[in-house]
């Protein structure tokens, strides 16, 4: 869906948008809607008991000597409580009208939403932000009749007066927007199409925004010695990757002091069997999706990198496909990850921190950042503690995580702080290894998970993001459809801007 920047002009074909606060409150545009078409909006407000809540909608039909086709009238709430959140669920609900009403264009009388407190320079791009957010599909393998795609919404006109501002603005939304698609369209996608190989090839396409993508091969990671990860791969006919994309938007204050970066570190699992601790048949078609870490990391990427983000930002994600094959690993198997540390697989399905050993070792040893912050659909454990609300978070750094926290809770992205300990990481010690990739008793599973990472984070800012309930939904939210919800893109992104830009 294109969205388009316009100023004032009344058009006289059509559908027209217009809104109303609280108590039915109409703008000066709304206004003089009501009155061309002989106050059928008053009438049809009174008579639907529509009251001007947020959201609230009435789709009307013009009368038959009207040139207009359709007048749908939008509630915004009290002008004191409308927020950036308000403006963005307004956006999804008249994408939802015009879908619903299979309307393919129409115009919306932007500046009636004139309210002290959202600057109206802003109102125009955030209910875009979130019209955009709620038009996402994945119907790349569907043959769509005609019938069904000519009907969809195919543009809107935003219309008010800083029209070009609203524009400039906008398209800076629309980055975030292009990086959540992606990561929405790399979740979504199969995994006989997306495995690591092709995955990292994906990547590649980040270079036309100015990310520097390097691909390491297998033969480069035994070379590193990341046995962690490529006992994980060694399962698979697919080849394992590692991806490092580099964006360097700081600016170069001084060429000595090297800027270090922050990092993003992901899951890649394109597959996952569980591998010889094989996964029961039902519902294993999730792990498709199990790439979720790594597809939030390139998602964030393209969306720093195409608004031009100033900060230094690397990203790194580890890909294998975890499968039973006749070389794979097998329960009791003890490998070497490349920091010399000895781990004893004790559970082939405990893959992701394997991968995540290394790639987060790397990552701490290349590019000393200032933080890292890795995702992954790491436990089934966490879905079990937070279900589908929040995402788990575990950290070293009270600062990162209450700044991941606010972030969350402000664009609805939330995660929630869970305990890391002593006693806890002692449940992976192991009498043959370094440590093992389980603890083997039944309980704080997503815990011993994080532990087990922390131990390849030394002592660098780090927080782990355990996305397993929230990187796929099977119920449709207003800016988030269901399918692949692209989590921690929109988050993360709050989190650079807000903190970390230009600092
Ligand atoms: N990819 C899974 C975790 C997962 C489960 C993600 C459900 C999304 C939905 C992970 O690799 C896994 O299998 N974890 C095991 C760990 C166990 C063997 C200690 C789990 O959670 O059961
Ligand atoms: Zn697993
Ligand atoms: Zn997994």
């Amino acid at each position: 869906m294109k969205v388009l920047f316009s100023g004032p002009v009344d058009v006289s074909s059509g559908t027209v948008v217009i809104f109303a606060f609280d108590q039915c409150k109409l703008g000066v545009r709304g206004k003089n809607v009501d009155r061309k078409i002989g106050g059928a909006v008053s009438s049809a407000m009174k008579s639907s008991k529509f009251q001007g809540k947020l959201g609230q909608c009435i789709s009307i039909l013009a009368p038959a000597n009207i040139k207009l086709d359709r007048i749908v009238v939008f509630g915004l709430g009290k002008e004191r409580n409308l927020d950036r959140n308000g403006l963005e669920l307004l956006g999804s609900k008249v994408f939802q009208q015009l879908d619903t009403d299979q309307i393919k264009t129409a115009v919306l009388y932007i500046e009636d939403i004139n309210n002290k407190e959202v600057n109206i320079d802003d109102s125009g791009p955030q209910i875009a932000f979130g019209a955009k957010l709620s038009s996402y599909r994945f119907e790349k393998y569907k043959n769509l009749r005609k019938s069904e795609t000519q009907t969809r919404p195919k543009s809107i006109t935003i219309q008010l007066k800083k029209a070009n501002k609203a524009r400039e603005k906008f398209k800076i939304l629309d980055k975030i927007v292009d990086g959540v698609f992606l990561t929405r369209d790399l979740v979504s996608e199969p995994a006989n199409i997306l495995y690591p190989e092709s995955l990292a090839n994906r990547c590649k396409s980040l270079t036309k925004l100015g990310i520097k993508v390097e691909i390491l091969s297998k033969a480069q990671m035994q070379k590193k010695g990341m046995g962690a990860l490529l006992g994980v791969a060694q399962g698979s006919i697919r080849e394992p990757r590692m991806v490092i994309m580099e964006w360097n938007g700081a600016k170069n204050t001084s060429k000595k002091k090297q800027v270090h970066p922050i990092a993003f570190v992901g899951k890649g699992v394109t597959f996952d069997t569980g591998g010889i601790s094989l996964k029961p048949a039902g519902g294993m078609e999730d792990m498709k999706w199990d790439m979720g870490g790594a597809g939030v990391v390139i998602g964030l990427m393209s969306a720093l990198a195409g608004r031009k983000a100033k900060i230094n930002a690397v990203g790194v994600i580890g890909l294998v496909e975890n499968m039973p094959g006749g070389n794979a690993q097998r329960p009791g198997d003890v490998v070497s990850s490349m920091s010399g540390k000895t781990i004893e697989v004790l559970n082939t399905d405990a893959e992701g921190r394997l991968v995540l050993a290394d790639a987060l070792h790397y990552t701490n040893e290349r590019f000393e950042p200032k933080f890292m912050i890795n995702l992954a659909t790491l436990t089934g454990a966490i879905i079990i503690a937070l279900g589908n609300e929040h995402a788990g978070m575990f950290s070293n750094n009270d600062q990162l995580s209450a700044r991941l926290a606010e972030c969350g809770n402000e664009i609805g992205e939330k995660v929630w702080r869970m305990p890391l300990s002593k006693a806890y990481d002692k449940m992976i010690d192991c009498d043959i290894a370094d440590m093992k990739n389980i603890s083997g008793g039944r309980g704080a599973g997503s815990i011993t998970a994080a532990q087990f990472l922390q131990r390849f984070v030394g002592n660098t800012p780090w927080a782990h993001l355990d996305i397993a309930g929230v990187t796929w939904s099977s119920k449709s939210r207003p800016t988030v459809p269901k399918g692949g919800t692209a989590f921690g893109v929109r988050l993360l992104e709050r989190l650079v801007k807000k903190y970390y830009e230009g600092k």
